[in-house]
Parts: structure tokens; C-alpha cells; sequence
């Protein structure tokens, strides 16, 4: 291992990273960014990357962009901040409310503005559980996720994804949240179980799950339209239809968390447009500023605002948000980012670019080292696994997929890999056609380091 630079020293010395083994960080050291153009991003030698991951799913927009920039100038020298408690307003949280309504893909009443995806799923927890006590059935407040799910990690955000990572020693998840199956046909149906079949029995587990806690117990279900940090799961073929039958037969509320699929990641401007369902509630994030700023909400129904106005009316307060929530300076970077989206057709754009994405991506299905490769959209997930025909993975300890992301860094290629070997893909959305395949050659050539690696290691693979 080559001695660290100064900067990684300093670093390592310095701060406590997310999602990183943190003692063999410590002779890694950080990969530094120090700056970006378009879908380049170039580290701190002035080496360039593609990055492959629009930073954490978020930089729809791609880097550099001057109308943002611009945007947030000029609201930080008019209003540098104004907050949305007891009583004041501003400006653009206003007008940004407005225009989240006008494109959201229900009905939505109101819009409660915070900081992050955590933020706004917390948000909707407390909310339901608000809700329930204004509607006079206070038991009602189960919340169902799905193993594999990722909705963020504060308290209530990380009981409800489901990734033991994110449960194992921090005494959680919280009691009254539970999960259900991953409907990720690859791993989960069995053998002869069409997606359809596979659909049935996941709604058939949930159904049974909630007549087993009490339908009177249970408020809301939670889910991605398509599952991204848990592995790029893409659900079988009429799930949402099944799942919300079942929400519906029950009264349970359904929380369609868009935090990656919103504004245009699947190629519509929101993910439950492009799988078919229509939830009760949606939090957003990410691509709302194409993470120029942090900003979130929860978009919410006007049966839930009715019932806060009931609850606040007999406490006297609605007791929950954010200093931060709705700050004037991210809500003027929201607004521009998603008339961007609009005048320059980003959705449609991405629409027309999924089918040479997802041809690309499905070609990896014939390397030896991949057991599955699968997406929508501009969104990609491949599964590397010791034995394509029996499924098997590799011994996490082998660390295969960091070593395949860190064989895409040396070709110039910024992937992720997330639990189970899984390299992710989500790319800027105004990525190029050709920077696409460029994107899919360094993939492949990383892929073709990695099986080099195993088969020099002798790490099984047969
Ligand atoms: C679907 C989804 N929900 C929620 C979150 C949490 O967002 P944050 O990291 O902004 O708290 C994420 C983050 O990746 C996410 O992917």
C-alpha cells in the first residue's frame, strides 16, 4: 500500500466517514474530489472520472451548472435565510410548494420541507402516527418496510430500511416497525414462480402479516418503486398493484419514498409513475436540487392536513420541523433545478437514452463474474456472484465488488458497490450517448480486471 498524501493523512486523522469499514480506511485513505464539469468529476491529482453514481444518486444535473450557481447567488444576497416557523414565510419555499404540487403525480395538499431523504421519512412516520391519534385510533401505528430497503438512517429512517448493516449495534430497528420479503425475483422466487406468481405471494405474505398484528395496529406501508442502495432491486411485474390492494383492503397508508426515483430518474418524473401505483404519500429529495444544496419534503394528502389541522388545533401547536427545513437558498436551487428539468425535456431525455443504457447494462449478463444485470431508467444494478448457474455469492470477505469498484477508479470510472457484491449505476441524467457506452466500456474492462483478480487469488469460481 503506497504511503498516504498529506490531504488522505489529514483526513484519516480528521473525520469519521459513513459506509466504510473504518479500520481498513485507515491505510486506504479517501479517494479526494476536488472538483467537476458536466458528469466528470476530477480527483485531487487532476485525474478525470465519469461519475457513474451522479455523486449518491443525487447530481441529476451533472456539475457546473451556471443557472444553479446563479440561483443560489442571487437568493443568498436578497435572503440568505428565513425560516417557516411560527408563523414566517418566504418567497421561494412558497413558490417552490406550488410547483412541487402542480407536478406531483397524486393530488397533494401540502408540503412539509426538510433537509434530507432521513429527514423526510421521519417526517412521515411522526406524521401517521399524528394522523392516527387525530383520527381517534391510537393503535394504529405499525409501519411495514421491506428487507433491502433504504430509507435513510436517522432513528426511524434506518428501522425501516432493511439492511442489517444499518440495525446491528445501534439496537435497532425501533419496535412497531416490521418487514416484509424483498421482491427481488433473482434472489427470492422459487424455482418455477413467475414474476407474477412471485407478486402474488409477496402481497399474500403482506396481507397475512398485517391480519397477523391487526389491520387496527397497523398505519402505513413503506417502499422505492425501485430499490436502489439495497442493490438495485426492481420489482416483479404487477407488485405495486398487488401490494396496494392490500394497503387499501386494510386502510393502511401507502409512503412512496422517491428520494432516488424522483424528478426523472426511471424516465418519468416521478418512479410510481413508471411503475403504476398511486401512494398516499411521497418524500423527495436528492434530484429536487440535483444536490446543489440539501433539500426534502413530504408531499402529503389533503386527508392527512385536515387531520393535523384537527390534532394542532386541539394542542395548540404542530410541534415538529427543521431550522433548515424550506431554506430560502435551497428552495431557490429546487425551483431553478426542476425548471431545468421541464424546459429542457431532462425526463423525456431520459426516456430516450434507458433503452441504450439498459442494452448495455444487459450485455454484462455474458461475463463470467456476473450473476445479474438489471435496472430501469438511467438506474443499473449488477450482481457479481462466484457461480452464475447455482446463484452463489462470493464470501463477503473477499471483498469482490470493492475490488471491482476500485479496478472502475484506476480505468476512470466512479461505481458503487453495496451489499451482496452489487455494483450500482445512476448516472447524471444529461449524460451523453456516448459518454454512456464510454461509461459501459470502462465498466466492463474494470469487470474484466476483477475476474483477472479472483482467478489470480484463487477465489472460487466455478
Ligand atoms: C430511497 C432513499 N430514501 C432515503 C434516503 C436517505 O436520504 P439521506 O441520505 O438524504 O438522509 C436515501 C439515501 O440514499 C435513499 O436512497
Amino acid at each position: 500500500m503506497p504511503p498516504l498524501s498529506n490531504l488522505a493523512t489529514r483526513d484519516v486523522e480528521t473525520l469519521v466517514h459513513p459506509y466504510i469499514n473504518l479500520a481498513k480506511f485507515r491505510e486506504t485513505g479517501p479517494l479526494i474530489i476536488e472538483r467537476a464539469q458536466g458528469v466528470t468529476v476530477y480527483d485531487s491529482d487532476g485525474k478525470p472520472y465519469i461519475e457513474g453514481m451522479a455523486g449518491l444518486w443525487c447530481t441529476a444535473l451533472g456539475y457546473g451548472n451556471e443557472e444553479l450557481v446563479e440561483a443560489a447567488a442571487a437568493q443568498m444576497r436578497k435572503l440568505s435565510f428565513a425560516h417557516l416557523f411560527t408563523g414566517k414565510s418566504h418567497d421561494p419555499a412558497i413558490e417552490l410548494g406550488e410547483k412541487l404540487k402542480e407536478i406531483a403525480p397524486v393530488p397533494v395538499s401540502k408540503v412539509f420541507f426538510c433537509n434530507s431523504g432521513s429527514e423526510a421519512n421521519d417526517s412521515q412516520v411522526k406524521l401517521v402516527w399524528y394522523l392516527n391519534n387525530a383520527l381517534g385510533r391510537p393503535k394504529k401505528k405499525k409501519i411495514i418496510s421491506r428487507m433491502k430497503a433504504y430509507h435513510g438512517v436517522t432513528v426511524v429512517a434506518a428501522s425501516l430500511t432493511g439492511l442489517p448493516g444499518n440495525h446491528r449495534d445501534f439496537d435497532l430497528p425501533l419496535p412497531g416497525i416490521l418487514h416484509v420479503s424483498c421482491p427481488h425475483a433473482y434472489r427470492f422466487a422459487r424455482d418455477g414462480e413467475n414474476e407474477e406468481d412471485f407478486a402474488t405471494r409477496l402481497a399474500e405474505e403482506l396481507d397475512a402479516l398485517i391480519v397477523r398484528e391487526g389491520p387496527d395496529t397497523v398505519a402505513a406501508f413503506i417502499a422505492e418503486p425501485v430499490m436502489g442502495a439495497g442493490g438495485v432491486i426492481v420489482p416483479p411485474k404487477t407488485y405495486f398493484e398487488k401490494i396496494m390492494a392490500v394497503c387499501a383492503r386494510h386502510d393502511v397508508l401507502m409512503i412512496d419514498d422517491e428520494v432516488i426515483c424522483g424528478f426523472g430518474r426511471l424516465g418519468t418524473m416521478f418512479g410510481c409513475e413508471k411503475l403504476g401505483f398511486q401512494p398516499h404519500s411521497l418524500s423527495i429529495a436528492k434530484a429536487m436540487s440535483s444536490a446543489y444544496l440539501p433539500i426534502a419534503a413530504v408531499m402529503m394528502p389533503e386527508t392527512m392536513y385536515q387531520a393535523l389541522l384537527a390534532e394542532s388545533k386541539k394542542i395548540g401547536v404542530f410541534g415538529h420541523g427543521f431550522t433548515y427545513g424550506g431554506h430560502p437558498v435551497s428552495a431557490a436551487v429546487a425551483l431553478k433545478a426542476i425548471e431545468i428539468y421541464l424546459r429542457d425535456r431532462i425526463v423525456e431525455r431520459a426516456a430516450a437514452l434507458a433503452p441504450q443504457f439498459q442494452a448495455r447494462l444487459g450485455a454484462l449478463n455474458a461475463h463470467p463474474l456476473v450473476g445479474e444485470a438489471r435496472g430501469l431508467g438511467l438506474i443499473g444494478g449488477v450482481e457479481l456472484v462466484a457461480d452464475k448457474k447455482s446463484k452463489r455469492a462470493f464470501d463477503a470477505a473477499h471483498g469482490v465488488g470493492a475490488r471491482a469498484v476500485a479496478f472502475a477508479e484506476a480505468e476512470g470510472l466512479i461505481v458503487r458497490s453495496v451489499v451482496g457484491d452489487v455494483i450500482t449505476l445512476c448516472p447524471p441524467l444529461i449524460i451523453s450517448a456516448a459518454e454512456v457506452d464510454e461509461l459501459f466500456d470502462r465498466l466492463t474492462r474494470a469487470f474484466d480486471k476483477t475476474l483477472d483478480w479472483v482467478t489470480r487469488e484463487r477465489i472460487t469460481l466455478e
